[in-house]
């Protein structure tokens, strides 16, 4: 039975973060704890810069990073230098501030001129980490954002990534951008054992509220049921307006 969603509003976007950061560092000593390793996928966007930011201010202390191995949710069909890079972004706010061994951090490899070739070599990245022959791999973390239309990942409303329903990772094309993006499927996100929505900001106040309160809109963000496992939206109180 799914879990329902737990829902934490913050006074402030600086508190959304702090909070988010407090509990990424929770979830990760127990995982450190439990099983000597923390698998955490990295949401994308611009809303996490600022937990990497408090994470990397006041929680480096807080977390034995030589345990933690890193991985997106989703990446753009871009280079990792170029700056819409959600690789570059985490780089760039949290994994070069942090002792992070550079073997532990498995980012996609999107400057694979073919997108499906640089997802099916990404899902065959966590096949061989999480290598227990699990039909879905069980991240300890996953992050993730909401966009406007109430996509998260690269999980589009309209795109065919949604009906995903065997492989853990896809070249999902988003014609609005007419690009692809790679992405994680619906049964990757839906088999950790923790998922973090990160929302900030009035402007998603009115999809948050249709995200959370009307289970018919059938918005891509609503796939998102964790089937043994904790959900929790974490808002600041622009983003929750409407709730
Ligand atoms: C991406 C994301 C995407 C993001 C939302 C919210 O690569 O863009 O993974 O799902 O989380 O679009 O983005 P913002 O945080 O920038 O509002």
């Amino acid at each position: 039975m799914s879990a329902e969603p737990q829902v934490r509003i913050f006074a402030s976007p600086e508190h959304l973060f702090h909070a988010a950061a407090e509990r990424f560092c929770l979830i990760g000593s127990q995982a450190i704890r439990d099983r000597g390793r923390f698998t955490v996928a990295l949401s994308g966007g611009s809303t996490p810069r600022g937990m990497h930011e408090e994470l990397v201010r006041n929680f480096a202390e807080q977390l034995s990073w030589k345990d933690v191995f890193f991985f997106w949710s989703d990446e753009r069909h871009v280079p990792p230098t170029e700056p819409d890079s959600n690789y570059r972004m985490a780089n760039e706010t949290l994994l070069s501030k942090l002792p992070i061994p550079t073997d532990h951090i498995f980012r996609v490899p999107a400057e694979t001129p073919n997108a499906g070739a640089a997802a099916q070599a990404y899902e065959q990245t966590l096949r061989d980490f999480f290598r227990s022959g699990v039909r879905f791999p069980r991240f300890d973390l996953i992050l993730l954002g909401m966009g406007p239309d109430g996509h998260t990942a690269s999980l589009f409303p309209g795109t065919t990534a949604l009906e995903e329903k065997q492989h853990w990772v896809v070249a999902n094309w988003v014609e609005k951008f007419s690009t692809f993006r790679v992405t994680f499927t619906y049964p990757v996100l839906n088999h950790a054992a923790n998922v973090v929505f990160l929302v900030s900001g009035a402007d998603k106040a009115a999809m948050v509220g249709r995200a959370l309160r009307d289970p018919a809109a059938n918005l891509p963000c609503q796939g998102v049921k964790p089937l043994d496992g904790e959900l929790m939206w974490f808002l600041d109180q622009g983003a929750a307006a409407k709730l």
